[in-house]
């Protein structure tokens, strides 16, 4: 099956890239953690959010593109490798089919069962007009949570724990999904509190014309701006 009727069919599918190509973001996470971003570079920081208890002793951090110098460096990296083809993959048109949002995920030691969600969630945005790319950027160890999906389509049924699927992270391999029909949430795992679990993330979205004020109202609400001029 072509990738394109993979991820139409099963709103997820697989592709296989050079870890190497992610050094220019491996040095943007470097940088930003030593304070050594240039003024033009701006990333923003947001925290878990407090879900409970169980999550008080979280530590995740979303480092998202926060200007449109620092949303170039996700942009240049995937249009310069083999994930370039995920804007084929997805949506009916390469041009219109942008990064408009791009983070590095980052949690230190464990994780506990999290919540179900999609990622762009809004009534006006349909299948096949979004979807969220995600991959180890450090080097992944085995003990390490991975994505957890299921087959449920929002609205459908609650019974989401009995339609889960997890799937693996691999160095070299990222995993592309629905951004709102594919329910989701990272699998709960137990690790020492110095290991660092990092994923980069770069967030598609179709900007043709009815659907930018859409996108603008998800960015309004997830609290981080959308980017969604050509490249
Ligand atoms: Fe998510």
């Amino acid at each position: 099956m072509s990738k394109r009727k993979e991820f139409q069919a099963r709103r997820l599918t697989k592709l296989a890239f050079s870890f190497d190509a992610l050094e220019p973001i491996r040095q943007l996470y470097h940088s930003l953690h030593a304070d050594q971003l240039s003024e033009e570079i701006k990333i923003g920081i947001k925290a878990h959010e407090d879900y409970g208890d169980e999550f008080a002793n979280i530590k995740m951090r979303w480092y998202f593109a926060n200007s449109p110098e620092a949303l170039q460096i996700f942009r240049d990296v995937l249009d310069g490798c083999e994930l370039a083809v995920s804007r084929d993959v997805v949506g009916s048109s390469r041009n219109r089919m942008r990064v408009i949002q791009a983070n590095i995920v980052e949690i230190s030691g464990s994780y506990p069962e999290g919540r179900w969600h999609s990622d762009f969630a809004d009534p006006r945005l349909g299948m096949n007009e979004s979807a969220t790319l995600l991959t180890p950027l450090l080097p992944f160890e085995s003990h390490f949570g991975g994505l957890e999906t299921t087959s449920v389509i929002r609205g459908e049924s609650l019974d989401y724990d009995d339609h889960a699927t997890v799937h693996r992270y691999r160095e070299g391999e990222a995993i592309l999904f629905d951004g709102t029909g594919t329910i989701h949430r990272t699998q709960s795992y137990q690790a020492a509190e110095h290991e660092r679990r990092v994923l980069v993330c770069w967030q598609f979205g179709d900007v043709r014309s009815d659907l930018i004020p859409v996108f603008r109202r998800i960015g309004k609400k997830n609290g981080d701006p959308m980017f969604m001029h050509g490249h």
